[in-house]
């Protein structure tokens, strides 16, 4: 490889000089030889004749033994020509370094005759090596940053030639950003070294790939390369940079605690540390900070707390993001709250009058309510109403002002107090709503009047009560309240004398309670009617009347009275004269008593209690009649005498007697010689005919009234069809068209039925006699008890008179 055509040619040339030139100077260099060599050549390549350069003969060669001596053999002697070849490499380089002239020096012995000759061997250089790098690549890493101008020094290449084929100059592959140039150490040694020429970018370009070459000064010059493989490395030169500069989001304000908003994201064209990017809230508010979170590696935002649109409708949040280097990027998020219908409305009342007066009218206003929903829209939009009560209603006012006004008649006696629910909606879908209550009492109006608990009163009274006893109480109730409803009691009229009411009767004003004020007497006053009045408090008073009738009942408190015969101081002064011939069953006389009691009071009974000939005379037990039970004997006297008693039936019964005188005489002259002695007696007999003839003309006069009576109404009604009607007093009331106004009252001593039969042309008027035990023989006659006017039907109601039992009890 090394040894060229070229070289061979000139080593062959020089093969021929030396030993041209030593043979010349033989003698003077006295045995110096001198050979000149290239080194490198080919073992066996022959240097030079050195048994020739020496003066030998060929033949002699054998006997003289030419050979070489020295250290290191590079070379050998041919023996058989003596030629000196080359036995082994010889590298300039290794041999002398970088001397400039290389020499090696040995010595050739020959023998018979020693001879000991010096000889030079000048080895001379050739380009056989080239420029090498220690390394065939060089890794560089150069920050981005790096200012153009900066220099990196790069291992120099080594070539072992020397002189001119020694290593000469480094260049490098076209490239943009580096040059290079050469530099030389204090030592002398050069070194190539790059130049920036421009700034490099990373994120640009990242990697450099140069190729440098060392030439050396051959020719052909030889060349070594080496890789340079450059690395730009980061620097922070990158601010991030958010993917927008503004986000807008939409967010329903119902969403939980913990909800994703939105993902932020910032890059950064660093690398590494350099783009760890970490975000942050940048100048946010407090109330952006109470809702939202950010995280700080992953720029999420997510919510902390329930949001409201009722507090704010929108956010913005300030987002920062910042790589280690501290560069920074801002950007701004806007989330834009939803309304949802999450409000319920509200109702508020701001006033209320109350108690509210019973007596308002219709429209009145009660409260005013107003009416509020946090939300917006359809959501915030609230209707109200009044829930379950008729009597109310509202007004829309203004705006969401409402008017709560009545509606109807209050009456505070049905419901004292009103709660009125009001309920308000919203027209969300699904619609939200709430209710409120409040409480309207109603105020009392005196607008009841009193009210009596019986339509009417009445109430029996036994006569002789105690004066002062209560006999009745009355009650009436008001439904007010207060003084309204205090009821007050008086007399304001009755049917009694004016100026004597007080003296029969007063009422407690409080109590209702009546009390009798005297003792009342049946016999002077059956019956009478008071009007009661009671009155509330109020302004104006409100009063109501209420009729209290009071009977006065009958007590035996009268004794019969003998009518007939009267009674004389000094015994009987009347007699009856019986014919001496009258037959068993003849009336002699009657006892005619009255009793002013009434009922069983007045029941009269006749009892003979002491006779002188008992047998002859008997005694009506309830008509008094005495009637002869036999015919007169011849041992009778003409005189007798009936002691008889008249008892009543009231419990106890009362009595009273009489005495008969009966004489048994054909003529009055016969009996005279008796009266003569009472001249008094003709004057009673007078005085009783005169009672009878007034009693007659009574019962005429009446019986005239009613014939007229009955003859006006038959008149009158002359048009209606056949009525009946009796009038039976002291049995029931059962008054038709054809009763007469009055009717009698109470009970009297004698009872009957009138009859009208209205529809006949001939009107006729019977008494009868009804009770079945009454005596046969009716004797009518009226006594002092006269018929009592009375139009009020309540006065059949009279218990001593509900029994059917009547009474005839008087006699002629
Ligand atoms: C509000 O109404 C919407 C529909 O309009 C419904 O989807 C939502 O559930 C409602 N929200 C609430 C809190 O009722
Ligand atoms: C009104 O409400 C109150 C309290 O809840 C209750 O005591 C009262 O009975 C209610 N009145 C009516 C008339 O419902
Ligand atoms: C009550 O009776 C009195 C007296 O008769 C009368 O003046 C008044 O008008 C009556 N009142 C009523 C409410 O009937």
């Amino acid at each position: 490889m090394r040894q060229r055509s070229g070289r061979n040619y000139s080593a062959g040339w020089r093969q021929v000089l030396v030993p041209f030139l030593l043979s010349l100077f033989r003698g003077a260099l006295s045995d110096q030889i001198h050979y000149s060599i290239s080194e490198e050549l080919a073992k066996n390549t022959v240097v030079g004749n050195l048994a020739k350069d020496l003066g030998f003969r060929v033949r002699d060669l054998p006997v003289r033994k030419l050979r070489i001596s020295g250290e290191k053999e590079y070379f050998t002697v041919n023996p058989e020509n003596g030629d000196l070849l080359v036995s082994d490499r010889i590298d300039r380089e290794q041999i002398c370094g970088k001397k400039p002239q290389c020499v090696l020096d040995f010595d050739a012995i020959a023998e018979n005759p020693l001879n000991i000759f010096h000889v030079t061997v000048i080895v001379k250089d050739i380009n056989d090596n080239i420029p090498l790098f220690k390394q065939s690549t060089t890794d560089l890493k150069i920050v981005e940053s790096t200012q153009p101008g900066t220099t990196f020094p790069l291992d120099p290449a080594l070539d072992s030639d020397a002189g001119p084929y020694s290593l000469q100059r480094y260049h490098l592959n076209d490239n943009e950003y580096f040059d290079l140039s050469e530099k030389q150490k204090p030592d002398g040694r050069k070194y190539p070294e790059l130049i920036l020429r421009h700034s490099l970018d990373r994120e640009e370009q990242n990697f450099h790939h140069l190729v440098l070459t060392a030439v050396d000064g051959g020719d052909p010059p030889q060349s070594g390369t080496t890789q340079i493989r450059i690395q730009v490395t980061d620097a922070n030169d990158n601010p991030p940079v958010f993917s927008q500069n503004t986000y807008r989001v939409r967010l329903r304000e119902d969403m939980p605690p913990g909800t994703s908003v939105l993902r932020v994201a910032a890059t950064d064209k660093d690398e590494d540390v350099n783009a760890e990017i970490t975000y942050s809230f940048h100048n946010v508010d407090e109330q952006v900070a109470h809702f939202f979170s950010l995280n700080e590696r992953t720029g999420e935002i997510t919510t902390k707390d329930y949001l409201d649109f009722e507090v704010a409708h929108t956010y913005t949040l300030s987002i920062e993001a910042k790589d280690s280097g501290d560069l920074a990027a801002h950007c701004s998020v806007q989330v834009d709250i939803l309304d949802e219908n999450d409000s319920a409305p509200e109702v508020i009342v701001t006033s209320v009058f109350t108690p509210l007066p019973e007596d308002s009218p219709r429209g009145t206003v009660i409260a005013l309510i107003k009416t509020r929903d946090r939300d917006s829209g359809e959501n915030g939009e609230v209707y109200c109403r009044v829930f379950g009560n008729n009597e109310f209603k509202l007004k829309s006012s203004s705006n969401n002002y409402y008017k709560l006004v009545t509606d109807g008649t209050l009456d505070r006696e049905q419901i004292p107090e009103y709660n009125i629910t009001i309920m308000a909606t919203d027209r969300g879908k699904p619609p939200l709503s709430s209710s409120t209550s409040l409480t309207v009492h109603i105020g009392d109006v005196n607008d009841n009047t009193p009210a009596f608990h019986q339509s009417t009163y009445l109430v029996h009274v036994a006569e002789n009560n105690q004066p002062g006893s209560s006999i009745a109480q009355v009650r009436a109730s008001d439904l007010d309240l207060g003084s309204s409803g205090q009821v007050s009691y008086s007399i304001v009229a009755s049917d009694l004398e004016p100026q004597a009411l007080s003296s029969y009767v007063s009422v407690n004003a409080q109590s209702g309670v009546v009390f009798a004020q005297r003792a009342f007497d049946h016999e002077q006053l059956r019956a009478f009617k008071l009007t009661l009045q009671a009155c509330d408090q109020g302004s104006p008073a409100l009063c109501a009347n209420v009729s209290l009738r009071v009977l006065v009942g009958d007590r035996n408190d009268n004794a019969p009275r003998v009518l007939y015969p009267a009674l004389e101081p000094e015994g009987s002064a009347l007699f009856d004269t019986v014919p001496r011939a009258a037959q068993p069953g003849y009336l002699v006389t009657k006892v005619v008593a009255v009793d002013a009691d009434s009922g069983h009071n007045a029941w009269l009974s006749f009892h003979v209690l002491q006779a002188s000939e008992p047998g002859l005379f008997s005694l009506g037990l309830r008509t008094g009649e005495v009637r002869t039970a036999r015919a007169l004997g011849d041992r009778d006297a003409s005189r007798q005498r009936l002691l008889v008693a008249v008892r009543d039936g009231g419990q106890p019964p009362l009595s009273a007697t009489a005495t008969l005188l009966l004489v048994f005489a054909d003529s009055l002259q016969e009996a005279l010689p008796d009266l003569s002695d009472r001249p008094m007696a003709s004057d009673s007999q007078a005085e009783l005919q005169f009672y009878l003839v007034v009693a007659l003309a009574l019962i005429s006069v009446l019986f005239l009234l009613a014939v007229t009576l009955a003859i006006a109404l038959r008149l009158r009604r002359a048009s209606r069809p056949t009525t009946w009607g009796c009038i039976q007093p002291g049995v029931s009331s059962n008054s038709g068209p054809g009763v007469l106004p009055n009717c009698s009252e109470g009970t009297l001593p004698y009872s009957y039925n009138l009859c009208i039969a209205s529809q006949s042309a001939k009107t006729e008027f019977n008494f009868f006699g009804m009770t079945p035990e009454l005596a046969p023989t009716q004797d009518l006659l009226s006594d002092d008890t006269s018929w009592v006017p009375n139009t009020n039907r309540e006065d059949t109601e009279i218990p001593f008179a509900s029994d059917t039992i009547l009474e005839v009890s008087a006699t002629f």
